[in-house]
Parts: C-alpha cells; structure tokens; sequence
C-alpha cells in the first residue's frame, strides 16, 4: 500500500485513491472512462465538452458527450468556454446528467480553442477565469475544479497566478496543474519544482498532470510535488493496466490473452456509443495502434515495427467493426519474454 491507494475528499465528493484519468480529447468518453474505471481509477474526467454546444442545444454533444455509464463514477465532466453566462447554463446540464464534478479547461493550447477566449487563453485574465469559475460552481451546484498550465511561454506564471486566485476566492474544490507552458503542448519535461510550489501555496487539493508514463515515474512525481493525486494521460491510451501498476495490484506487462480481450472490449463498446458502425470503426482507427504497442512491449522480437504497421494498415481500413474484430482476431498472440 502506498499513498497513491488512500481515499481522499475532492469538494466533498469520495475519490478511493489518488490515480486519475486526465481529460483527453476525442477520447475520454463513457467506455474509456468506464475502462479506467475498472482497471481502478479512483476518479476520472471526461474529453473537454463545449459549453456554447451545450448551451446552443446542440444535440450530438448533449447526447455523445454527456452520457456517462452507470458504473463510471465519480465522473467530472470538462466544459470549455469563455462567456460566464453560458457557462452557468452548460454547467447545470452537466449537473443535470449526473456527473459528480466539473472541471474547466484552462490549458488547452489550440488554436481554434484559444481563439475564442477559452482554454489557456483565460490564463491572461485571471478576472474574467474565477467569473468563468463561479458561474459553473453557481449554475451546476458541483464542485468545480479548474486545469491550467504554469503560462502561455515558459517563464510565464499567469497561470500559477490565476490558481491562487481561484483557490483564494474559495470558487475551486481543487486544481488540477500541468506544469508545461502552452506553447509546449506536450512536448518537454514537465516542471516538477514548479508543481511542488503551486501544491505548497495552494490550500485546496492539487492534481498534477504531465510526463506520467510508469508507476516509477507516478510514485516519483507524487513523492516531489506532495500533490494530492496524480493524472494518467498518454500512459494510459489502450493501456488501462497502468493504473493497476500505479496502485500496485499489478506487476509486469498483461499477457496477449488480456490486450485481446481489453482490445475487443472496446470494439463492443464502441457500437453501442454510436449509431453507425461505420462511424464507430472509423472512431476506433487511432485506438488500434495503442493496443499494438502492448504486443511490441509484451515480445518485441516477433512484434517488430515493420510487423506492427503491416497489421496497423489492415486496421485503418476497417470500416465496419467486424472487420475490426477479424483483424484483432486474426493476430498471432505475442509470447512473454
Ligand atoms: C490526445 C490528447 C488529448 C487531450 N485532451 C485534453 C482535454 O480535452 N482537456 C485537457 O485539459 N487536457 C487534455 N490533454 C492534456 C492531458 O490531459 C495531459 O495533461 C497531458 O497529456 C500531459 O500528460 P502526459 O504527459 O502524461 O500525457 C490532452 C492530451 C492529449 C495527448
């Protein structure tokens, strides 16, 4: 048992330990957050979901973005969105749907986002980031958290400067910090240091995001930052045994059998999120080459990269997800080394 597998209070909500699954885009729906959820996740986040959609009534967004599963919890769902007015509005249909928390993007480095005020382009107002803030807080009833980045360049501290505020403002339960600028995107060595200091100054509990790749690393971060928990991000794409490694329950690589099983989980879930078959195989391409790496770990003499992206080209092509399944099917399980 380490500190990582101790419960702990987010805004009153009960996490059972301190290894999350951070927001990803594009990805993070109902299924992959049902998946981290069973490998152990004490907490997961949604992909980040557009307040105007919401509150434009946009009914793809309402129905793919906001459905969580029953056995998901606790769930917070991320808006994104820089006008407090619809904010309040998108907030109270995420409370609506059952989610136990939300928490606001103030990181994300893209453009389309940030050009409409929103995601790390709130780190330049602090003013207009805690109105953001505490119109979800006020118009859901949830515990509200916010995830931004140290700035928009390194150097920067616009955003260290915007979690003290909203922590002092008593608007978030707690901050979740990704301690690279955003003009790094997810590239460089994320700013640990850095981390260790928000954690320090800030009197609510603060999650750290960035670089967690092993259990080695988690325990590492954890024991220099003292963040409350800690956010699997990339780690974890098809790879949902990480978590299970993180909180010690696991040790070593799963075996062909497993990735296969886990692999063909999700294809089933998969056409159940969406309407077309077509769409959910086409959905599914950019998880394919995630469950491969598994193999390329598990015996990398027989799963070599010529041999990966033979198989990997086959799965792009799928467009329906029994061709996705024979593909899967097909494979010649990887012997442990
Ligand atoms: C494909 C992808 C999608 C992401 N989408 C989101 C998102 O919707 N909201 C968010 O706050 N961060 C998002 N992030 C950032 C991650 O949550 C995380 O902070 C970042 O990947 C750093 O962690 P890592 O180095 O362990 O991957 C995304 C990252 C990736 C790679």
């Amino acid at each position: 048992m380490s500190v990582l597998n101790e419960s702990w209070s987010l805004g009153g909500v009960e996490v059972e330990n301190r290894v999350l699954l951070a927001p990803l885009a594009g990805i993070g729906n109902w299924f992959v957050r049902l998946q981290a959820k069973r490998y152990g996740a004490g907490l997961t986040v949604s992909e980040m979901v557009s307040s105007h959609g919401l509150a434009y009534g946009d009914k793809r967004t309402r129905n793919e973005f906001l459905r969580l599963h029953p056995d998901e919890g606790p769930t917070s769902v991320q808006l994104f969105g820089a006008d407090p007015a619809i904010m309040r509005e998108a907030a109270a249909m995420v409370a609506e749907a059952g989610a136990d928390l939300i928490d606001l993007n103030m990181g994300c480095p893209v453009k389309k986002v940030c050009r409409t005020g929103a995601g790390s382009a709130l780190l330049k107002d602090p003013q207009l980031a805690v109105d953001v803030a505490r119109a979800a807080a006020e118009g859901s009833g949830l515990p509200v958290t916010v995830k931004l980045r140290p700035g928009i360049t390194p150097g920067e501290r616009t955003g260290v400067v915007v979690a003290e505020r909203l922590a002092a403002e008593g608007v978030v339960a707690g901050i979740a910090f990704h301690p690279r600028h955003a003009s790094q995107q997810h590239k460089g060595l994320p700013d640990y240091e850095l981390a260790r200091e928000v954690v320090e100054s800030l009197d609510v509990p603060v999650m750290i995001s960035g670089g967690l790749l092993s259990e080695e690393k988690a325990r590492r971060v954890m024991e220099i930052t003292g963040a409350e928990a800690i956010l699997l991000a990339r780690g974890a794409l098809g790879n949902p045994w990480l978590f299970e490694r993180v909180l010690g329950e696991r040790e070593g690589l799963p075996t062909g059998e497993e990735v296969v099983t886990e692999w063909l989980w999700v294809i089933d879930q998969s056409s159940d999120h969406f309407e077309s078959d077509e769409r959910a195989a086409r959905y599914l391409r950019k998880f394919h080459p995630w469950y491969l790496d598994r193999f390329k770990e598990i015996d990398p003499e027989t799963f070599t990269r010529a041999r990966l992206n033979e198989i990997n080209q086959d799965l792009q092509k799928t467009d329906s997800l029994d061709a996705a399944r024979a593909v899967v099917g097909a494979i010649k399980l990887p012997q442990a080394a």
